[in-house]
């Protein structure tokens, strides 16, 4: 399965591909599974199938010659595979793709117009080469990044695992236990009150999973996005903490496009933790947390009015906590998990900052995203 990210570079090329030669449409097609799916094209392309099964298919029968193919005005047998993506055209030329082990693909540039010429083939070769390149790349890039995104979800389950143990299976073995005793309790007086203890925190211990699964996974930032779900945030911690938390959101996205996912949920727990540092240990009375977009570049800021950092001597060799993975140092590793950088400071007058700051080349768009997953037509991808 191409991943968003893969899809993204591949659109990329195709686009830069078609400015290479003399096509009126480029196609990147990509084996997967038994499967050749048109994954990019750029130009003018026509085409109504963008997937079709290896076997059987002239297509697949082209692709498992894996070779490099020049056919002016195909007719017959040779047009077969261009009439399976429906495309009418006067000249094809196909380059395979090898791709070390990781399956295959083809590169295929279509005129409606007139023949291709040598220097054509020649560009069209040199592209192919440095699509494999890159997509060889971006998948080693890719299985890197899952590896340490996997461990770094192991970490947050055992902490979440603990934090359930900790606050809620302890409470409600108290709550147990204090029902047990109730059993002996003759006096009905006594028992009510008793009961009623027990009502009391067993409420106390469902309003603490609720928030617990909140934080776990907030509905909100599906659903409504990155703004509505700080505001969720911002609104507990008033309510929680009596913290006076103020947002500000400039992305600069006229049309309302989104960040991708990853990088939502990225921003969204790293001003989640910082807030719930500002509150356990500033002693502040108010939060300032700000998210700009500018010339490509995602910058994220909370800042307390607190008593400040304690001294660095404190905080670990890279000055972000003790704590090996969670609080400060899980920041740190969020935000290097999306390619960008987490500072700790001082704040201009008093209190804390943290600030995260993205460069968002490269970052696959929420449309590639969905198309990833699934989601969109198929048309969508090839856009
Ligand atoms: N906004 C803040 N203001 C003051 N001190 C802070 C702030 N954020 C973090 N700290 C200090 O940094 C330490 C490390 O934070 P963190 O790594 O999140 O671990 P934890 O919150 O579990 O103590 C905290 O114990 C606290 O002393
Ligand atoms: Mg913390």
């Amino acid at each position: 399965m191409l991943s968003g990210s893969e899809l993204w570079l591949l659109r990329l090329m195709a686009d830069r591909g078609l400015a290479l030669l003399d096509a009126d449409t480029l196609l990147i097609v990509i084996e997967e599974r038994g499967e050749l799916r048109v994954a990019a094209s750029a130009g003018s392309s026509t085409m109504r199938v963008r997937i079709v099964p290896v076997d059987g298919s002239a297509l697949g029968e082209l692709y498992l010659s894996g070779q490099s193919l020049a056919l002016d005005r195909p007719r017959g047998k040779d047009a077969a595979w261009l009439h399976e993506l429906g495309a009418e055209v006067r000249a094809a030329l196909v380059e395979p793709l090898s791709l070390e082990g990781q399956g295959g693909g083809m590169v295929i540039a279509l005129r409606t117009g007139g023949g291709f010429r040598g220097p054509d083939r020649e560009a069209l070769k040199a592209f192919a080469t440095s699509v494999a390149q890159r997509l060889v790349a971006e998948r080693s890039v890719e299985i890197k990044r899952l590896r340490y995104g996997m461990e770094a979800r192991e970490r947050e389950r055992t902490r979440w695992a603990r934090e359930i143990h900790d606050e809620s299976i302890q409470g409600m073995g108290a709550l147990r236990l204090r029902l047990a005793n109730a059993r002996d309790i003759d006096d009905p007086q006594q028992l009510r009150e008793a009961v009623d203890v027990v009502l009391d925190g067993l409420g106390n211990e469902i309003d603490g999973l609720r928030h617990l699964i909140t934080e776990l996974r907030p509905a909100a930032l599906d659903d409504l996005g990155l703004a509505a779900a700080l505001q969720a945030l911002a609104r507990r911690a008033q309510a929680i903490e009596g913290l006076d938390v103020s947002i500000e959101i400039e992305l600069g996205q006229e049309d309302g496009r989104r960040l991708d996912a990853e990088l939502e949920s990225t921003i969204y727990r790293i001003v989640q933790e910082a807030l719930t540092n500002v509150s356990r240990h500033a002693e502040a009375t108010s939060a300032v947390v700000s998210i700009t977009e500018r010339d490509g570049v995602v910058r994220a800021a909370v800042t307390d009015d607190g008593k400040g950092l304690p001294d660095a001597d404190r905080l670990g060799p890279r000055g972000d906590g003790l704590e090996g993975g969670f609080g400060m140092g899980g920041m740190r590793e969020r935000a290097e998990l999306v390619g960008g950088e987490l500072e700790f400071g001082p704040a201009p007058t008093k209190g804390t900052t943290v600030r995260l700051v993205v460069p968002l080349a490269g970052r696959p768009s929420r449309e590639a995203e969905a198309a990833a997953a699934g989601q969109a037509p198929l048309d969508a991808l090839a856009r």
